[in-house]
C-alpha cells in the first residue's frame, strides 16, 4: 500500500474567492477573498460584528454563502449530502463555548465522532484519545465528566475532540474570550504547539501578543471585508489603513 501523499507545503488548503454573505439586507460578508495555505496559522481580527465568526463558520457551511466559492484542499464544498459531511470532516472547529456532552466523559467526547462518523473501532479510537489528552495536557482527566473540569481544561479537550477526526485544518473562533484570564495561557500554549507541529490554522483571537508572536499572516476585517492582510510585524507596526490604524489605538490602549 502507497502511503498517502503529503500536501505539499504552501498549497492553498482553504481558499476563499469573492464570498458574499448577507443576512436579509445585510451584508455580513462583502466580497472576501482568502488563502490559508498548508502548515500557516492565519489569525483574524477585527471589531465585534466584522463578520468574524460568520467567516469561520460560512468555511465549515454551518452558513450558506450568496456568491462566490470556497474549496477545501481544491474540493469546492457541495451544498449538501455526503460530500459535504466528508469535506467538513476535514475542517476541525473550536467555537468561544466548548459544547461538550455533559452527560459523557472526557474521554467519550474524544471518541464518538471518530468511531461513529469515521467508524475507527472502539479500541483505536480511545488509544488515539489518550495520545491527545496526553498532548493537551490532561492525561489524567479521562474518566471525568466535562462539569468536573475547569474552562481551560474543557477547552483543551474540545480541542483534542476536534483534532481526533485528523484535520486538515483547524478554525478557531476566540477560543479563550470565555474563560477567566488565568486558564487563557494554558489553551494558548495548546495552539501554539499546535502551529509549531504544522498544522493549518485559522484563528479568531483578540490575544494581540499570540497574533504577533504566532501568526504567519495577520487579516484585519472590517464591516465585512477583508482590509488588510500582512504579515504580524508589518501590520502591527505600520497598519497600511486608516480604519486598521483606528482598531489598533483601541485595542492597544486597554
Ligand atoms: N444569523 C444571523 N442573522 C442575522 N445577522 C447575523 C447573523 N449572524 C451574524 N449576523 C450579523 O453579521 C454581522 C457579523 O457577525 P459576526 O458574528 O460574524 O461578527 P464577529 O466579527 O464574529 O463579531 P464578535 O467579535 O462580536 O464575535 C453582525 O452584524 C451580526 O449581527
Ligand atoms: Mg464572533
Amino acid at each position: 500500500m502507497t502511503a498517502p501523499q503529503p500536501t505539499p507545503a504552501g498549497h492553498p488548503l482553504v481558499r476563499l474567492s469573492h464570498v458574499t454573505k448577507r443576512f436579509g439586507s445585510f451584508t455580513a460578508l462583502d466580497d472576501v477573498s482568502l488563502d490559508v495555505n498548508a502548515g500557516e496559522v492565519v489569525v483574524v481580527i477585527g471589531a465585534s460584528g466584522s463578520g468574524k465568526s460568520t467567516l469561520c463558520r460560512t468555511i465549515n457551511r454551518l452558513e450558506t454563502i450568496d456568491s462566490g466559492t470556497i474549496e477545501i484542499d481544491g474540493e469546492r464544498l457541495p451544498e449538501e449530502g455526503k460530500d459535504l459531511a466528508r469535506l467538513r470532516a476535514e475542517v476541525g472547529m473550536v467555537f468561544q463555548s466548548f459544547n461538550l456532552f455533559p452527560h459523557r466523559t472526557v474521554l467519550d467526547n474524544i471518541t464518538l465522532a471518530p468511531m461513529r462518523v469515521r467508524r475507527v473501532p472502539r479500541a483505536q479510537a480511545e488509544a488515539r484519545a489518550r495520545e491527545l489528552l496526553e498532548r493537551v495536557g490532561l492525561a489524567d482527566q479521562a474518566s471525568k465528566r466535562p462539569t468536573q473540569l475547569s474552562g481551560g481544561q474543557q477547552q483543551r479537550v474540545a480541542i483534542a475532540r476536534a483534532l481526533a477526526m485528523d484535520p486538515k485544518v483547524m478554525l478557531f473562533d476566540e477560543p479563550t474570550s470565555a474563560l477567566d484570564p488565568e486558564m487563557i495561557n494554558e489553551v494558548l500554549d495548546v495552539i501554539k504547539d499546535l502551529a509549531s507541529s504544522g498544522m493549518t490554522m485559522l484563528v479568531v483571537t483578540h490575544e494581540m501578543g499570540f497574533a504577533r508572536s504566532v501568526a504567519d499572516r495577520v487579516v484585519f476585517m472590517d464591516e465585512g471585508q477583508i482590509v488588510e492582510d500582512a504579515a504580524p510585524e508589518q501590520f502591527f507596526t505600520a497598519p497600511a489603513t486608516q480604519r486598521a490604524r483606528d482598531f489598533l489605538s483601541k485595542i492597544l490602549s486597554h
